[in-house]
């Protein structure tokens, strides 16, 4: 399965976003449009594969500052995208993501009639997102975008969301976020971690094998290669509910350290328990060679020193041996941070809309980015542990909580509140320049 081939990916068609990870600090802007009029639309997509930039152009003078432009299924429709192409589609993609609530957990608080609006309803069509190192540069790659937007009466901006990555990289619950990134083959960017062996080109981008030999390419071949799916999701945290449990279920503040340590399967800096178990150790947090590479297996296959239902072993469990084969739901995943932080110490919320812009990239839909977020996130059978659910971000119903193995005897902490809210989402496809261009150029 993971004999190294070469792969030449087509990296000057491939948007700049599929691939590369985003600079440190950055901020982010989403931008999503509806299409009311199937000729502006197409002029939109005309103007915008002139402003896309490519994998292959890492080395501009724009640097580390980008645009994409993904497109929902409705969105496709839209532009008038004949329905024997949209059905080469992926199935989840074209049911969108509010009908795949059940499948995701996104129910009582989470669930589609609770979304911000427009969110889950069938107007979101094209989702522009704007990368740059700081906001300065951020407005001034929005500027260079706006004249693919502007002055197109058939297209309507109908949502805005500002998101930003701090120097410390920090989220929310106060974890360094960022870290783990899969390798992929061709791609010419390193993984984290140097332990995996790369991924095959098809498991991200569409129109190359994958590893089971498979090849999705929806049609025809010059709207489908090059191109992936993109998932969007804005996901409220509520962080003083978060900072109370921690401190109701802990002894003393080293304790309440080492349970978000053991939450995570990272301490706050970063740094891994699997690499450092009883401290946290903000050098190793840092340093982007060592924090990544381990496996579980060989050293803590029963979760003594990272426990099974942590949120980075759950959401990607390496080696470990779980039900079923980890490469095959692996994902590219970027996090941004929306709102204000809440202030160190403070355990009373004060309303504020705060939360992750969480978007996942790759080639399978239904058994990357669904599989994990119900199997890994929403259940614990695929390693032994009944109906669980992720601390972080599951589905919690106040009935199961985690456990910590430990010795001689294992702690359990009490059912878990829900900290993690679904405000609303989207399954899109990112084309590449030359679909981009092609859909500018659709005649029907
Ligand atoms: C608000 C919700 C979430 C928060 C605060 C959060 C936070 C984090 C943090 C701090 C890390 C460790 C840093 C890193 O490895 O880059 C991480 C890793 C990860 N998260 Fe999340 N996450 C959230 C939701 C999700 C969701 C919904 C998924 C998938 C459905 C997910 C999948 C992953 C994956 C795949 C990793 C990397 C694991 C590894 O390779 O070791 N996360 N997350």
């Amino acid at each position: 399965m993971s004999r190294p081939v070469h792969v030449a990916l087509e990296l000057d068609d491939i948007q700049r976003g599929v691939l590369s990870p985003r600079p440190t600090p950055y901020a982010a802007t989403y931008l999503v449009f509806r299409v009311d009029d199937r000729a502006d639309g197409r002029e939109l997509m005309r103007r915008a594969s002139a402003v896309v930039t490519s994998a292959a152009d890492t080395v501009s003078p724009r640097g580390d500052t980008w645009v994409s432009v993904a497109i929902s299924c409705r969105g496709l429709e839209a532009l008038g995208v004949p329905r024997a192409s949209l059905d080469t589609f992926a199935w989840e993609f074209r049911q969108g993501m509010a009908a795949r609530a059940r499948t995701l957990g996104d129910v009582d608080a989470s669930s589609p009639e609770n979304w911000e609006a427009p969110l889950g309803t069938p107007d979101i069509h094209v989702v522009l997102t704007a990368v740059a190192p700081d906001p300065r540069r951020l407005e001034a790659a929005l500027d260079r975008a706006r004249p693919a937007y502007d002055r197109l009466s058939g297209v309507t901006a109908i949502w805005r969301q500002d998101c930003y990555a701090l120097p410390t990289e920090a989220e929310h619950f106060g974890y360094r976020d960022g870290i783990s990134h899969p390798a992929v083959e061709g791609s010419g960017i390193a993984g984290s971690n140097r332990m995996e062996v790369p991924l095959k080109a098809g498991e991200f981008v569409l129109g190359y094998r994958d590893e089971i030999g498979g090849l999705q390419t929806p049609q025809p071949e010059v709207l489908g290669r090059n191109g992936s799916y993109a998932v969007f999701r804005k996901l409220y945290q509520d962080v003083a509910a978060f900072r109370r449990y921690l401190r109701d279920n802990a002894t003393s503040p080293e304790d309440e350290e080492l349970l978000a340590a053991k939450i995570m399967g990272r301490w706050r800096s970063g740094a891994p328990l699997a690499l450092s178990p009883h401290h946290d150790d903000a050098t190793l947090g840092a340093d982007g060679d060592r924090r990544n590479t381990f496996l579980y297996e060989r050293d803590d296959p029963a979760g003594f020193i990272t426990p099974g239902g942590c949120h980075i072993r759950r959401a990607n469990p390496r080696d470990a041996s779980v039900a079923g084969e980890v490469r095959l739901h692996r994902m590219i995943r970027r996090g941004a941070a929306y709102g204000p932080p809440l202030p160190e110490g403070v355990l009373e919320d004060d309303g504020a809309d705060r939360g992750l812009m969480f978007a996942f990239i790759g080639a399978h839909l239904g058994r990357q980015f669904e599989f994990v977020q119900s199997e890994w996130m929403n259940d614990g059978v695929f390693f032994g542990a009944g109906n669980t659910k992720d601390p972080i971000t599951g589905s919690h119903d106040g009935v199961t909580g985690i456990t910590i193995p430990r010795r001689p005897l294992r702690r359990r902490l009490t059912p878990l509140p829900r900290f993690v809210v679904t405000r609303g989402g989207e399954y899109c496809f990112l084309p590449s320049r030359s679909a981009l261009r092609w859909l500018g150029g659709l005649q029907n």
